[in-house]
């Protein structure tokens, strides 16, 4: 099917918002990247000409190119598709649906690249519940190929049929169907591992660098637990734990003192610069 989106807007400019503009961008389209806080889109498109810049020595496009067709804009403007990337929380999350309703043409579709939340939740907050839809990319969004199509019981297949086709065909990404369930299928796996690498740092069982070291050199993971639960963010990975726990209620999904009390204390890993690991510069 032929999904002419054409012209695509991401609202919330942070890590995943800049690494979903940047790969729209990349593929032809147009995109406009809101993000209200001051500062933001600009930092996006510093981190986007930099990931560009590597890729180009690689074979990939010219930054110039693929930079000029995303404009910052202050305010959500009427586009083909939304890809909404703002903070996990349902209300704002929420809120960025409804407006965006009124903002975006009857035919355009509104999509979320929540790690978490019931899709369901925000197509109620719309006029257009059959064109909502999840969108649920990976970070760093350059590198990984896997987007998670969420389809809630009310989108249509029309709708889900054009995002696949423009994950597929117009993205390049693999694309695996998800139910609207909390945490969809990755994160439903993953989430918990993190939790439990987390809990064992807590207990003094072992140290940091030996849960990543033995996940890495003995399982042959790119990363270890705690070096990803950096990587995600302490807070991300926080807000998604709360989603499964409320949705299943079980005790292992349930957020363990030490990661709730190091997302208050502002250590929220790569983006805050520190997390289980420092990254400040030396
Ligand atoms: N971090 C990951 O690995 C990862 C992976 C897949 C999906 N996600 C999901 O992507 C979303 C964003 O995560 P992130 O890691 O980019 O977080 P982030 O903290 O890097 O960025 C969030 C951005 O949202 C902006 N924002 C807040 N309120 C807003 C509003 N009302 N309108 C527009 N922008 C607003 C903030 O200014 C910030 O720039 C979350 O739903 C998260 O669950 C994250």
């Amino acid at each position: 099917m032929e999904h002419e989106l054409g012209h695509v807007l991401v609202v919330g400019a942070g890590q995943m918002g800049g690494g979903i503009a940047q790969v729209v961008a990349a593929s032809g389209r147009r995109v406009s990247l809101h993000d209200p806080y001051p500062g933001a889109t600009g930092r996006a498109l510093e981190t986007m000409a930099r990931s560009l810049a590597k890729l180009a020595e690689k074979g990939g496009p010219e930054p110039a190119d693929v930079l000029e067709r995303v404009s910052a804009v202050t305010e959500l403007v009427p586009a083909d598709l939304m890809i909404e990337a703002v903070v996990e929380d349902a209300d704002v999350k929420a809120d960025v649906f409804r407006q965006a309703d009124a903002v975006l043409p009857p035919e355009g579709i509104l999509a979320s690249n929540t790690s978490s939340i019931p899709i369901g939740t925000l197509a109620a907050a719309t006029g257009r519940p059959d064109r909502v839809i999840g969108m649920h990319f990976f970070n760093p969004v350059p590198i990984l190929k896997l987007v998670e199509v969420i389809s809630s019981l009310l989108t249509s297949a029309e709708t889900t049929a054009r995002v696949r086709s423009f994950a597929t065909d117009t993205l390049g990404k693999r694309v695996i169907a998800s139910p609207d369930r909390a945490g969809f299928v990755v994160n439903a796996l993953l989430i918990p591992y993190l939790l439990s690498a987390v809990r064992m740092l807590e207990s003094g069982f072992a140290s940091a660098e030996d849960i990543d070291s033995g996940m890495v050199i003995g399982c042959a993971h790119p990363l270890g637990p705690l070096a990803l639960t950096d990587l995600i963010g302490l807070d991300t990975t926080q807000a998604v734990a709360e989603s499964l726990y409320e949705e299943f209620k079980e005790p292992h999904l349930a957020t363990p003192p030490l990661l709730s009390r190091m997302v208050q204390a502002g250590l929220l890993g790569r983006k805050s610069g520190q997390g289980f690991y420092s990254y400040k510069a030396a």
